[in-house]
């Protein structure tokens, strides 16, 4: 008797893989391209001060210049100029949909002025991936300003609320046919936590009223880039994406640990979806890692088992729970990113497989999970750390740009081919 079993998606459930403008595409010269060469971001970031470090980074410890480099994005994986081959890559994984992003500064380089030839450029990219029969998912924001904006406050001016409906108008009038699904903000929750309360990304700073201001002008932005996308197109699938953890109490019994578990979930996960319900047509998430919250600083204690190499428990189970809360939304979801950094590709298989078992679960209880979506397609930089995490399900020579596909790549092609997990009874 097989002791195999069949757990079979859903008729049209998207599969995909994801990437952003800034961690592929190369040459961009924004507020990130900025603080990388910065002082502060090398005294403040010496590699060695990072988390757990991947080998790459650990064995050039000695090596300043390597050391800086690891931190620089450059030609990131000059996805500019290969687009064409990242879409076949994602074709070769029988996926039917591809997430990137475009990149605000290069639209709008100056405040004000748009550059017609990337405008042009995006286009194309969009085209090449409409001609392979992908559908789009397109990021306008994912955590990159152009330089003016920084220069004005980025998110906590209030201007931005209307710069970035201007840059949305654009978007729509020029590139909105060929867009299937739209993501116009990455992560905010992120953004603001990272550059507003922990310091880690740029503006690199430590001030709870600013958070406040950048969380209402993002929120807000994103309403109304939702209204002017739906003037246009009626019918258009709008969303953010939200990175949700899962947050569990230590103890189930202790009250403190409860408590404070709520209040993660209700601050990281739970208050900006509230704020912005009434203008999603969709909901994107992220799903990276739990988290065990105990009454003490630092509040979190997992147990670590299997952690990645950014060390982050590896707990699949997590995304069963988070699409359970997500179901009172009454939304479809698509899960725009799951993945994990495995330079060895250890893990990678088994980790895809783990959570898409726990997502079928919850598609059998009934919460409308419409896709899923493997971060990252590409290996790519990796915001404050740099080279030294391999989310890819394709690694990239850093001199030639080559791609080559892990083996973990060939197991998720055959799921997005078939439509299905196979799975040992036992598991
Ligand atoms: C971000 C990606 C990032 C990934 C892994 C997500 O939060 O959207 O840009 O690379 O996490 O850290």
């Amino acid at each position: 008797m097989s002791n195999k079993k069949i757990l079979k998606f859903p008729k049209n459930f998207l599969w995909g893989a994801s990437t952003s403008a800034y961690q592929i595409e190369g040459g961009i010269i924004n507020d990130w391209s900025e603080w990388e060469k910065s002082e502060v971001r090398s005294k403040k970031f010496p590699p060695e001060a990072d988390q757990p470090l991947a080998e790459e980074v650990r064995s050039k410890k000695k090596n300043k210049k390597l050391r800086i480099e690891n931190f620089i994005c450059g030609q990131a994986c000059d996805s500019y100029n290969r687009y064409e081959e990242d879409i076949e890559l994602v074709k070769n994984l029988n996926c039917g949909a591809y997430r990137f992003g475009i990149e605000w500064a290069r639209i709008e380089p100056e405040e004000g002025k748009f550059d017609m030839k990337e405008i042009e450029h995006y286009r194309k990219v969009l085209q090449a991936a409409k001609d392979r029969n992908l559908k789009v998912v397109l990021t306008l924001w994912h955590w990159t300003n152009p330089i003016w904006l920084s220069k004005i406050g980025g998110w906590e001016n209030k201007k931005v609320v209307d710069y970035f409906a201007r840059y949305t108008e654009l978007i729509v009038k020029e590139m909105g046919n060929l867009i299937d699904y739209w993501v116009t903000l990455n992560e905010p929750m992120v953004h603001i936590s990272n550059g507003y309360v922990r310091g880690k990304f740029p503006p690199n700073k430590k001030n709870i009223f600013g958070a406040n201001k950048v969380f209402k002008n993002l929120a807000e932005s994103h309403n109304k880039s939702y209204k002017i996308i739906h003037e246009k197109y009626p019918r258009a699938k709008v969303s953010i994406t939200a990175l949700i953890n899962y947050f569990e109490p230590a103890r189930k019994w202790l009250i403190n640990e409860i408590i404070i578990a709520k209040l993660f979930h209700y601050f990281c996960n739970d208050r900006f979806l509230q704020r912005i319900k009434n203008n999603l047509d969709y909901i994107g998430i992220d799903y990276y890692f739990h988290d065990r919250i105990v009454w003490h600083p630092p509040f979190k204690k997992n147990l670590n088992k299997r952690i990645t190499d950014m060390g982050w428990e590896i707990y699949p189970k997590g995304i069963y729970h988070i699409l359970k809360y997500l179901k009172q939304f009454n939304k479809p979801i698509i899960i725009l990113e799951n993945g994990l950094a495995d330079r060895h590709d250890k893990y990678r298989a088994d980790f895809i497989k783990d959570h898409l078992k726990y997502v079928h679960k919850a598609i059998s209880e009934g919460v409308d999970v419409r896709g899923y979506f493997y971060w990252s397609l590409l290996d790519n930089f990796e915001w404050a750390h740099g080279w030294a995490p391999k989310f890819g399900l394709h690694s990239v020579d850093r001199k030639t740009f080559e791609r080559t596909a892990r083996p973990s790549a060939a197991v998720y092609a055959e799921i997005c081919k078939n439509n299905e997990l196979i799975i040992n009874n036992k598991e």
